[in-house]
């Protein structure tokens, strides 16, 4: 299953490249209507992209009002994205979209970089989210906390159905000339391929300690990648940087992957979850 990262993707202006997705994953969507952080928000890297977007959206209201029914054209499944400054912040979103047919899954981002982390431990926030809705609920955590497998052990005792793994991680940009940082908040949130082995990291760690369904993202650019996070544990990966690169990843990344499975006698995407941990690494069924 392909999915879009959150933040990386607008339907509405490209509802082509959506439709390549078997779910599309929403902006995060706040309380109240975010402006975001002002410009510079956005830097480039040799090894991947800083962005410092800070949460811009319409707020829950302007989001169930305007955006979710437009997004309900595209027939996809559709995972809202949520985000807040305190637990009754997350609970008060879910409520709300528990009432919204529209929407299949929440995913809970508890890890932006670019604003104030909320108040309330992961477990607590989860636990809030989970008396609100009875929607497949996913909690989207960053690589950033030492014990990542910790975390995602209190996000699956505290009733979560499945991670999302990882958000960026905070990254900083100078200028060459001035040697000031490029972006306005100085800190960013670096996606991209530098993320990838970090990520992957998670994914395993994740896995081996949840066995939850896990939707793996970072950097993943290529049908390769793509394979790499399910052998760690990934049900589902997510495409996010690279979709400003390449709109077409898509397509190329699910072709891609059909071919590397083929390569090494694998069947189905399925056939590949968790292969990393297998006791036995003898070579694969050819
Ligand atoms: C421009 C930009 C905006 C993003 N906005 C969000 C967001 O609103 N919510 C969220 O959970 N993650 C957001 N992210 C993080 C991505 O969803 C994803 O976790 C991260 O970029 C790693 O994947 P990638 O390396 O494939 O981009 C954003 C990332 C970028 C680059």
């Amino acid at each position: 299953m392909i999915l879009n990262a959150s933040g990386c993707l607008d339907a509405l202006t490209a509802p082509d490249v959506a439709r390549g997705l078997d779910a599309f994953v929403t902006k995060t969507v706040t309380p109240r209507p975010r402006a975001g952080n002002e410009p510079v928000r956005i830097a480039e890297t040799e090894v991947g992209m800083l962005n410092s977007i800070g949460l811009a959206n319409p707020g829950i209201d302007s989001f169930r009002r305007d955006v979710l029914p437009r997004l309900a054209e595209l027939e996809l499944p559709i995972w809202a994205s949520v985000g807040g400054f305190s637990m009754d912040d997350y609970a008060d979103l879910c409520r709300q979209l528990d009432e919204d047919p529209v929407v299949e899954a929440i995913e809970l981002n508890l890890s932006c970089p670019n604003v104030a982390e909320p108040a309330g431990s992961v477990a607590e926030i989860v636990a809030a989210a989970r008396a609100a809705t009875s929607k497949n609920l996913y909690a989207k955590l960053s690589a950033a906390s030492g014990d990542v497998g910790s975390v995602a052990v209190a996000a699956a005792d505290a009733g979560a159905d499945g991670l999302s793994l990882v958000n960026t991680i905070r990254g900083l940009a100078l200028d060459p000339q001035t040697l000031a940082p490029t972006l306005s908040t100085a800190t960013g949130g670096l996606s991209g391929p530098a993320l990838r082995p970090i990520a992957l990291a998670a994914v395993f760690a994740c896995f081996k300690a949840t066995r939850l369904p896990i939707v793996g993202m970072g950097g993943i650019a290529t049908g390769r990648d793509a394979l790499e996070f399910l052998a760690a544990g990934a049900t589902a990966i997510a495409l996010g940087t690279i979709l400003f690169s390449d709109p077409g990843a898509p397509g190329r990344v699910r072709g891609e992957l059909a071919i590397e499975l083929a390569a090494r006698g694998l069947a189905e995407p399925e056939d590949a979850h968790g292969l990393a941990h297998r006791e036995d690494p003898a070579m694969l069924p050819k």
